[in-house]
């Protein structure tokens, strides 16, 4: 048996691997390590020539590749170990090994596979920043403990989200931070427990200055790249009136954005809490964005705090923000018809809205419906994704196209992914479908049958399971 000691990644147990193929090392002769769980081990006991295989490589399927890139990111330690073998399987007469699903190998590869999925798209929920101070500039730190090792798989996703702050996420293994221009990795920071949240700016605080280059461009420094005084005699200045009618508009926008993203990324307002009762009381104090001007209040989520499942909405109608209860106008009257038609007790279930304010347009003496934007709904996002967080439902059920967006994604699409059910990060039975107000607006008597066969459909799929788990 060899031991070898390898970086853990990837590409290094690609390479690593392609070797030891080229040289028929059968996977039983090979102890594999990485230098993170194993950083005392001698780097290799292989007694290998170290030329690169001169022979063209083994043909493998890229579905193993694939899946190879995502099972590299597990922590399991005998991921490099699994792989090989399964490399090995498909090169030496295996090569339909990946059909056969009851293969133990191929299991464990799947499963691994699907829990850093799992945890990837946790990390991208989870996370939450507090806002600090450095130099009198806002940065946003967040503390997180993924299950895997995923930081560099989530990434990009709150570089492309959170692209104008500069913000830092710290975990165990390995950090990553955005400074506006570039994503950099760290070492991890070398604690077991999450820190209190005062802690966490601390944390920072210390970690900061190894970090950061504190430089910034100067206007200043750019007025001495290029004196005014020579401006009148460039060419781009013809277009500068154009530039500058421009401006106010959009840095307008500009500021408006980033006052979105703060607030979206900025916690302080919401309470620490396991307790949905103070999560509410919290919310009634919301101001995170506009809507709470005209609304009469804040409309909170109702029903069992254990409640197996959890029904989210878009935002409360006009009754519902009089009456401060969700679902209890004419679309709520339709769900709980529908509830009822196919077995589900409305008082086992839990309703909310992804946004937690009515918002309208008023038109005579009636207040319009007025669908919520991108930046309503992220800012509201937190009271809705803390209510799963404690509640934890073993079946939610997203109602309409926000409510779906803003749960599992933009990307996502009602018209084609309607009735499918799907793992997300708040739980592992997932299903969006109509909103019972689509189907109250549809004019033609016929399209409305059908729509609404198609909504029982899916809410007796929500029985079904509930039936079933309890
Ligand atoms: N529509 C919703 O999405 N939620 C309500 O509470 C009422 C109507």
């Amino acid at each position: 048996m060899h031991q070898l000691t390898i970086e853990p990644t990837f590409t290094a147990w690609r390479d690593a691997a392609r070797l030891l193929l080229h040289h028929d090392v059968p996977p039983q002769q090979i102890d594999w390590h990485d230098t993170r769980a194993a950083p005392a081990l001698p780097l290799s006991g292989l007694a290998l020539p170290l030329d690169p295989p001169s022979k063209p490589h083994h043909r493998v399927p890229p579905r193993f590749l694939e899946q190879a890139q995502t099972v590299a990111h597990h922590r399991d330690p005998r991921r490099w170990s699994i792989l090989y073998r399964t490399l090995h399987r498909l090169t030496h007469g295996e090569p339909q090994l990946l059909s056969i699903a009851s293969d133990d190998d191929v299991r464990d590869l799947e499963v691994m596979a699907k829990a850093v999925h799992r945890d990837r798209h946790k990390m991208t929920a989870f996370v939450r920043f507090k806002r600090v101070e450095r130099d009198a500039e806002p940065h946003y730190v967040a503390w997180y403990k993924p299950a895997h090792y995923v930081v560099p798989l989530a990434a990009p996703h709150f570089r492309d989200r959170y692209a104008a702050m500069r913000w830092s996420i710290l975990t165990a293994d390995e950090c990553v931070h955005w400074d506006g221009n570039d994503l950099r990795f760290t070492p991890g920071v070398a604690r077991d427990a999450a820190p209190a949240d005062d802690e966490l700016e601390t944390l920072w605080l210390q970690y900061y200055g190894s970090i950061f280059n504190p430089a910034r461009i100067k206007l200043g420094a750019m007025r001495k790249e290029m004196p005014v005084r020579y401006w009148p005699q460039l060419p781009e200045t013809r277009i500068i009136p154009d530039l500058l009618q421009a401006a106010p508009a959009r840095v307008a926008e500009m500021v408006a954005r980033s006052q979105a993203l703060a607030t979206e990324m900025d916690m302080t307002d919401v309470p620490q809490t396991n307790s949905i009762k103070i999560l509410r009381e919290a919310a009634c104090a919301c101001t995170r964005c506009p809507l709470y001007k005209p609304a009469t209040q804040t409309v909170f989520g109702e029903g069992p705090d254990d409640a197996d499942v959890v029904f989210v909405g878009e935002q409360p109608g006009d009754g519902e923000d009089r009456a401060g209860k969700p679902f209890v106008g004419p679309a709520g009257r339709l769900l709980d018809e529908v509830l009822e038609e196919v077995g589900i007790d409305r008082k086992r279930v839990y309703v909310t809205n992804a946004v937690k304010h009515f918002k309208f347009e008023p038109r005579g003496t009636r207040r319009i419906h007025v669908k919520p934007n991108a930046r309503e709904i992220a800012a509201c996002n937190v009271w809705v994704t803390k209510e799963l967080e404690i509640i934890k439902p073993s079946v939610l059920v997203l109602l309409g196209a926000t409510a779906a967006q803003a749960l599992v994604g933009r990307q996502f699409r009602i018209t084609q992914q309607r009735g499918e059910i799907f793992e997300s990060a708040w739980s592992p039975w997932t299903m969006a479908t109509f909103h019972p107000s689509a189907l109250l607006r549809v004019p033609d008597e016929a399209a409305r049958q059908e729509m609404r066969a198609h909504f029982t459909a899916d809410l007796t799929q929500v029985s079904k399971k509930l039936r079933h788990a309890g």
